[in-house]
Order: structure tokens, then sequence, then C-alpha cells
């Protein structure tokens, strides 16, 4: 028994790996994941494709890690965070999920703040009601579909719909639970002043279990669908966000981590709940016990690029190689991309503008642009974008020494020079590159006994490359493109 498995639910796919009991990955697959948008600004996902996805992607990892079902000890779970799963009394998916970059639900919020008080908001779930959390897409299933509300029995998260198919165990964890906004963020408990306060049953929540402990084991049926072995425990595992952490080391306060997802991210531990003044950024249960995290959002950063790819460049479909080939064009151009700059609110923006109606833009642009500055002008947006977030935490005094670097932005030497060169901090990477599913492995690996607890097995798995220091030549050169980015959203806000 001295292997693991952790699955990690994306927005563009479900990622599965077998690592062994030092980390080493020995297998891993990915199955793709398209987003479903109805309405501009609407996003959805079914539940059900995440678990084909996710039969598929655990079946090709264990083939491809070639190791015996015998050795299976643990199986972590990450995924992404706030999408709301509806499961009527059976079990069964009551209509497809609302994703965190959903932007339908503003109308919702504001009822949430009315009816718990802004001050209730921030003392108990240590957040603002956005569009992205839980909670208002609950309210906004009750007001515009009645009929499947009146169905719903409970209400979980992406990772634990696949918990649920493995075990048939309906639970969640603390780092997951905070984020839905009906959560107790301080106390780490279901929030019943929240829930009373918008009239909805406690009964909608689930059991919420530690992210390293058993939640559940797997099921005969899920075993021959997987390959997973039955009996197997199933940890509590994490939310997307906070398992990306832990795969890079980010456990304790000092430094933070830059997520390029679909989504971009910015994520600093802490060890008690800091709530920033103005509610820019959310407070959410780190995946470790008695530590939470600041974050800023960006609701598309790999997402923007991946639309800008497959938009503009469309002779590169199907290239492997076609995100590498569009930063080898932008880093051809020149710091600021020739006064072209590119709003990557495709999807609206949680951090720093909290606007759903946000959109995306190009401006600048002149006969002498060539696709190769628009490349690079989407690439620094979206730099910008998680700078603004870097600002916020810096402003909350959050230490931040250097920025641990993980997703698309850590593979290519462009994008890290240019995060570097944007933050002005050094930025560094780690052995591993599975993110959030490496955290979820880890968090597995803690459940089967492996590890004593989430630090010790970071410290056994994991190494820090070297850092990679800001260049100022180039430093200098962009300050003047952030600050116009920085003054374009104010001046378009209403107008988009
Ligand atoms: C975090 C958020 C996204 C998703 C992406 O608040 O909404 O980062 O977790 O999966």
């Amino acid at each position: 028994m001295e292997h693991v498995i952790g699955i990690d639910v994306g927005t563009s796919g479900v990622k599965a790996i077998v690592v062994d009991a030092n980390g080493a990955v020995l297998g891993e697959a990915t199955s793709p994941l398209t987003i479903a948008t109805p309405r501009p600004g609407w996003a959805e996902q079914h539940p059900d494709d995440w678990w084909k996805a996710a039969c598929l992607s655990v079946a090709k990892a264990i083939q491809a890690s070639g190791v015996p079902q015998s050795s299976f000890a643990a199986v972590g779970l990450s995924g992404q965070m706030h999408s709301s799963v509806f499961l009527d009394t059976q079990g069964l998916v009551v209509r497809p999920a609302l994703l965190w970059c959903d932007g339908r639900t503003t109308k919702q919020c504001l009822q949430i703040t009315k009816a718990v008080g802004a001050k209730g908001l921030r003392k108990w779930a240590c957040n603002p009601a956005l569009e992205g959390f839980t909670l208002p897409k609950v309210l906004w299933l009750k007001q515009h579909e009645p009929a499947a509300f009146r169905k719903v029995a409970k209400v979980i998260l992406a990772k634990d719909y696949i918990r649920f198919k493995l075990t048939g165990t309906l639970a969640t964890d603390p780092s997951d639970a905070s984020a839905t906004l009906m959560f107790d963020t301080v106390k780490r408990r279901w929030s019943e002043d929240i829930l009373k306060a918008v009239g909805l049953k406690n009964s909608l929540t689930v059991d919420v279990v530690g992210s390293a402990e058993t939640s559940g084991v797997v099921t005969a049926e899920a075993a021959a669908l997987t390959g997973i072995p039955a009996g197997i425990p199933v940890a509590g595992g994490g939310a997307d966000n906070a398992c990306g952490a832990i795969g890079v080391g980010a456990i304790a306060p000092g430094e933070a981590v830059a997520s390029w997802g679909t989504s971009g991210t910015v994520v600093a531990p802490t060890n008690k709940p800091v709530v920033d003044k103005g509610l820019r950024a959310h407070t959410f249960c780190h995946a470790v016990p008695d530590t939470w995290y600041v974050m800023g959002v960006m609701l598309a950063a790999g997402g923007a690029f991946g639309w800008f790819r497959d938009q503009c460049a469309k002779e590169l479909a199907g290239v492997q190689d076609a995100n590498l080939r569009l930063n080898d064009e932008a880093a051809a151009i020149s710091p600021g991309a020739d006064g072209l700059t590119f709003l990557p609110y495709l999807q609206g923006e949680r951090t720093p503008h909290r606007d759903a109606t946000a959109r995306g833009a190009f401006i600048g642009l002149s006969l002498a642009h060539t696709r190769a500055h628009m490349s690079r002008a989407v690439l620094e947006g979206i730099a910008f974008g998680l700078c603004d977030s870097l600002a916020i935490l810096q402003e909350m005094k959050l230490p931040v020494s250097r920025m641990l670097l993980t997703g698309g932005g850590a593979q290519s030497p462009f994008l890290r020079q240019l995060q570097a060169d944007v933050y002005r901090l050094p930025v560094v990477r780690v052995n591993r590159e599975e993110g959030p599913a490496f955290g979820a492995a880890l968090l597995g690996a803690v459940c089967a006994g492996f590890f004593k607890n989430v630090p010790a097995a970071c410290k056994a798995t994991l190494q820090r490359l070297t850092p990679e220091m800001p260049n100022k030549k180039t430093s200098k050169a962009l300050a003047l493109p952030y600050k116009r980015f920085g003054s374009l959203y104010p001046a378009l806000r209403g107008r988009f």
C-alpha cells in the first residue's frame, strides 16, 4: 500500500495522478471539459460530465502508472470552488451546476446582504456576497426555477460530487464549505445565522470532514468504473486554490502563490482569519487545520488567453505547443505592447472590481499592431490583473517575500519573467507541476498515514527551484502600461 491517487475537477478538464510515497508522479491523465454559456456572463457544467471525465482520467492514470491495484492506499480530491451541485433525495443531479464564474446572481447578492447584513456577512462568512459564491446560486434557483428548487435535498461542490460517486458519502471539507457563503469561516462550521437569515434549511448542508481525514471508502460500483480498489479511503480533500497552495508548499504565512488556471488567483496563507477592510479579497479556510488564506481572484486568466488563442490563432487549433508559440510571439514585442492594453474581464471580474458586468477589451489598437502585440497585451493584462490582487494583499500588510508560481504561468520562462517584472518580486517554482491534483494527492497521502500531517508531506515531497529575479529595467518599462491598465476600468465602468 504505497500509492495514492489525486483527482482535481478543474474547469477545463479533470486531472488524475498516481503518486508514490516520495511524491513521484507515476501516471497522469486529463480529460477535457467544456463550459456551456447559455447567456453572456452565465457558465454551467453538468456534474455527470465531471464524473465521466474523472472515471476516464483515473483509469488512464492508473494504467499509465503500471502500479498494481493492491498498492493503492487512498484518494485525495480537489475541485473548482463555489460551483453548485444540486442533488435530490435520491442523489440525482437536479440541473447543471452554476459555476464559480457565473455572473447571473447580482440581485440575489443584494438580497443576501440585506437579509444577513453586511456586518453579519463580514463576521460569519468573512466575505461579502459575490455572484460566484454558492449561496446566491441557491437563491437564484429558488426564485427562477422553483420546481427544480423544490426537488433539492442537498447542495454540494464539485469535488464532493466525485466523492459521492466514489463512496456514496455526502460530505465536504472546511476549505470548500467556507467558499459557499453559508459557513462560519472563523469557527469552521455551518453558519446557522446566515442560513436562517436567508430562509434556507440547515438540512441542505452536508457533514464537514477534515481535508486529510477519511470521508468514506470506495464502493465496489465505483471501483468497477475507475479501477481504484474498493474499500480504500477517500480523504476530505480541498478547494482547488487550497490544494494548489499545498501543491507548492504554501501552507504558512510569508509567501503567496500566483496560479494561472482558467481563473487566476493570488493566495496568501494566514494563521488567523484576516479580513480586508474593504472586503476586496476573499478570506477562506485553508485545507490545513488552524490555517486560512486571503485570495484575490480573476475570473478569466488562462480562460482569457484560451479565448484569444481559439479565436485569433485558429491555425494553431490542435497544435500541442500552441500556447508556447503565442508566448514566443509575445516575447518578441517590447514591454507595454506599443501602447496596446487588454482588459481580461471577459466573464466579469471579482478582484479588485467586484463587477459581474465588466467585459474584456483591447484598447489602443492601431494599424501598426500585429497579432503578436495582441498576444503580448493579453498576457500582460493577465499579469496586471494578478498584480492588482497582490497589491491588495500587500496593502493588508500580509508578508509576501516572494511569489510561488503554479499553473500555466509557471510553465514558460517568458511568463515567469513577466510575472517577476510585474510583481517586482522573486518568483519561485517547485519540482512538481501538477498543482491542485498534487495537493489533493498529498491530502490522500496524509489520510493514508504516509505522513503525519500536511507540512510533513510538503517537506518530504516538494523542493523549491532557484528563484527567478525581476529585471529592474523591464519592471520600470512596465510601470506606465500597468498604470494605463489601472486607469481603464474606472473610465469604462458602466459602459461595457
Ligand atoms: C476561486 C474561484 C476559482 C475557482 C476555479 O474563488 O472561483 O479560482 O476555484 O476553479
